[in-house]
This record gives C-alpha cells, structure tokens and sequence, in this order.
C-alpha cells in the first residue's frame, strides 16, 4: 500500500493533498509537526474527515521532524489526537511506556513503533526490528543505505524476519529501490510524497502508482532495471514500465544506483532479476561477470544490456543500433559516407563501430588525443584534436558528438565552439538532456538536418525491450 505523507500547514490543505492523490494512495500519515500549532490542535478530528486510514505522526527534531515541543508537551499533544479514529501512531524506540501507548492501545489504535538513522544503518538492524515488534506492534526502521551492499541487507529482512509485520524504508538516493519494491521487502507500506520536487531517492504518489505499479508487485513480478552512477535522472523507466503495462507484463523496470558491479550481480541474482540496462561508468565493467557476450560487444568492447538466460547472464549491445537506426537510410542512401565523432569515452566506442561496420569514413575528434588514437587504431579510422575542428569543415556529411560537454546544466557549453557549419551536414548529438544543444542550435541555424538523442535513447530501448520481454515494443506509444 502506498502511504502518503502530508506536508500541509492547515487540515484543510491535507485534506486536499489526499483528494489530489486519492487514486494512488491506501493510506495517509497525518504529521501533527509539520501542521501549524492550532491546527495540530485539532487533528483529533482529521480521520472522520476522510476515507483513507490515517498514521498520527509527531516527529521530534532528533528523528528528522520539525516538533521542538518538551516531551511532556509531545505527549499531551498526541493525546488530545488520539480522541480521532486514527488507524495508527507512531511512537519512536526510546520512548518509555506512557499514557500515549495506553490510549491507542485501550482506543484499538495499533502502534507503529519506529527508529531513524539518518546516517547510515545499525549493525544489528534484524534483532532490533525484531525486538521493536515484540510487544505487538509495527517495526518501523528508516535507514540510510549507502551501498549496494546496505541494499541487499535491507531486502533480505523479508526472509530474515518473515512474519514480523514491519515498515521498511531506505532514506536518500541509495534508499530508491526499497521505496519502489517495498514489498520485496516484507514492507507493510510504502511512503510517498506528493510533490514532484522531493529529496533524492524519494518518489511522488504518482510515479509509485502509475509509473512503476509498486503496489501490485508480487512473487510472479519480473523485476528490471538499470544500474550507473549517478542514475536517478533516468528516462529508462518511463519507456520500460510504459511498454510492460501496454502489453500486459507482470514486470518492473527501476534504477539501482551502483558502487560495485559485483555487489550488484548478488543482488540482481537474489531479486532473481530478468535483465538490466547498463549505463555510465559501468558499461565495460559489467563483461566481466557475463557468460555469453554477443559479437557487437565483444568488438565495441561495451554492454548496455544484461539479460539472464539459462544459468548464466548474457550482454547485448543495443546502443549500436539504436544510434544507428535514426540515420541508416541516409547511410545506404550513400547520403552519409564521411563523418566527424566528437569524443572517444565509453559512449563514442559503440558509435564509431556503428558508423564503421556500415562503410563509413570516420575521423574522431577528441580533447585527449591518445584517447582518439586509440580508438581510432581499433576501428581503422583517423583522428585528431578538438582544436583542429575547423580544418574539417565543409568535408563531411555526417557530425556526431558524444561526449557529456553540453550536457544539462552545461546548456551553454558546446565541444568544437565556432565550427563552421556549411547546412549539409546531418548533425547528430547523443546527449538528450537537454534536447537541443548548443551544438545543435548552432548546426540549426546553419540550416544541418538533425538528429537527436532522444532518437538514439528510444531506439535503444526498443530493443532492449525486445531483448527483455521477447515482444516488440508496442508501436503506439510514445514514451519521452
Ligand atoms: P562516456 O562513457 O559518456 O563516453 P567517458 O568515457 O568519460 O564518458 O568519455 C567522455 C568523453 O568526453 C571523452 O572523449 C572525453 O575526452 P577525454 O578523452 O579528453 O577525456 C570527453 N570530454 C569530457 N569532458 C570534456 C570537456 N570538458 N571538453 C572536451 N571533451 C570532454
């Protein structure tokens, strides 16, 4: 169930703020320190005002609220609430038994008992969920995971502590796929804000409903995802979950930011995970783990793709052709046959071999020009510096860039700055945040047919799809 956290000043607002989500949500927790104080007053009457059941929270500073109240104050506060029909309360570890306990228990209001760390995570968190359950109540534990490793010790409490009923969260970024497949991990709830703008690693009501159906993940749900780092901007998601619900796939698709490529493989193996997309810095430290590598990757040298086949994990590359595919008819045309690549990192690998492997003629531009060398000694092409561009000017039909130089927020910035386009030239560049560069803008203006990243992310992950699932992507869809 997906349990949205209201953040409003007044009741009203609150209330509000679960009509606009009320078809994502199963649950609201009512935070009587984020309300205004005659307001919190008044939250004994807040349940009967709504359908959804509700928690009634009061979070101390200590534990990352805003309620600065002296203790005895704090209690004589829940109190006066826990006169409303409240579905739960939430009572922190190291609160002493109290009159508050004694109301919800006498009143049928079960307790959700509940510890924080902000920093990282207890070494003995399986028998301190445990004993927090003792009594009865709901374990609540929100950590902060800061691994992959932290992860997988996060997702085997399901098997740890089966039959304890128990809120499970992972704060900040790395937290990201526990909130998303809270109930790999036995966890009773999930909590959502409603808000687009939240604080990394959390998601809105909406995007766990709609977006990733976390709510309906079960023991026959495919999981996938995406491993890099960073990873959380990701559009990966939007094209994966769209193309499972439209045809019907009991499957997920998230992202997993990464430290250890080895860690991740443990993981991947006990969520018993169906593939992944791979992406940046990882796409040539994953081969190493892979039984069956396709011929592309072993040439490119690179994987951005991860699928499980009987007893072993096999890497495509999909990015050849998903670059490719926006621009192949003009290559068969005989339309392109020369062409400039900006840039000789990870990305540029695949699309030099791309563009090479069609018969056509590349010379790679790069600010490292051992770099561009070596690349270029691998797929028989010339190479040169970023500050030799202009001498390339006017000679060729295709410009590709592939480094991160433009890329958001860099709107501004663009590799081969006062490039002289002559307008014939079909200008490609693979960033796709923003979606028109600099690069571009300038290419536009001299009148260059383009082609954009958005084009190559789509493509790729058409395939990937194809890969994944073993259907075509749904041709209706439009996901970006
Ligand atoms: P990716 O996997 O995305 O290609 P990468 O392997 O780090 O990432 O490669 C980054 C590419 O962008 C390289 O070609 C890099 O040039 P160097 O080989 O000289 O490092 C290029 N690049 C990154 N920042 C750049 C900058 N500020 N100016 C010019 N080129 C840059």
């Amino acid at each position: 169930m997906i349990c949205l956290t209201l953040s409003s000043p007044t009741l009203e607002l609150c209330l509000e703020e679960i009509r606009r989500n009320r078809e994502y949500i199963g649950m609201a927790e009512l935070r009587l320190d984020l309300l205004n104080d005659d307001e919190a007053e008044k939250a004994s009457s807040f349940p009967s005002m709504t359908d959804v059941p509700v928690i009634l929270t009061l979070r101390r500073k200590s534990d990352g609220g805003r309620c600065t109240l002296s203790e005895r104050q704090r209690r004589a506060l829940l109190l006066n609430a826990l006169d409303g029909d409240f579905a739960y309360v939430d009572i922190e570890e190291d609160v002493k038994k109290s009159d508050v306990e004694d109301k919800a228990r006498e009143r049928g209001i079960k307790i959700i008992r509940s510890f924080h760390d902000f920093s990282g995570m207890p070494d003995d968190i399986y028998s301190r969920i445990y004993r927090l359950a003792e009594r009865g109540d709901v374990a609540k534990a929100a950590v902060t995971p800061h691994s992959i490793a932290d992860l997988m010790t996060l997702f085997r409490i399901a098997d740890e502590l089966k039959g304890v009923e128990k809120i499970i969260v992972g704060m900040g970024e790395w937290g990201m796929p526990l909130r998303i497949l809270y109930r790999k991990t036995g966890s009773m709830l999930t909590f959502a804000s409603s808000g687009k703008e939240v604080a990394p690693g959390q998601l809105s009501a909406e995007s766990l409903s709609k977006l990733y159906r976390a709510d309906k993940v079960n023991d026959k749900t495919a999981i996938y995802g995406i491993i890099g780092n960073p990873v959380l901007h990701t559009s990966s998601p939007g094209i994966h979950n769209l193309g499972f619900q439209s045809i019907n796939y009991n499957a997920i698709y998230l992202p997993f930011l990464v430290d250890s490529v080895r860690h991740f493989f443990s993981l991947a193996e006990y969520l018993k995970m169906r593939g992944f997309s791979v992406t940046i810095p990882f796409k040539t430290k994953v081969l190493m783990y892979l039984g069956n590598i396709t011929r592309e990757v072993k040439q490119i040298g690179a994987c951005n793709t991860v699928v499980r086949v009987p007893g072993m994990w096999k890497g495509i590359n999909t990015d050849y052709y998903g670059f490719l595919s926006p621009i192949l008819k003009d290559i068969e045309s005989g339309r392109i046959r020369t062409s400039i690549v900006i840039g000789a990192g990870g990305a540029s690998q695949a699309v030099v071999w791309a563009l090479r492997n069609r018969g056509v003629k590349v010379t790679i531009l790069n600010r490292t020009l051992s770099h561009a060398q070596e690349l270029a000694t691998l797929n028989y092409c010339g190479y040169d510096t970023l500050e030799n561009a202009s001498k390339y000017e006017g000679t060729v039909d295709l410009v590709v860039q592939t480094t991160s130089v433009g890329l958001y927020p860099d709107f501004d910035q663009n590799p081969i700055e006062g490039f002289h386009f002559s307008g014939k030239e079909i200008v490609y560049d693979i960033i796709y945040k923003p979606k028109m560069t600099k690069l571009l803008r300038e290419a536009e203006k001299a009148g260059c047919v383009l082609h954009f990243g958005e084009e190559m992310l789509l493509e790729q992950g058409k395939l990937q799809f194809e890969a994944f699932t073993g259907y075509h992507y749904p041709k209706d869809l439009h996901p970006l």
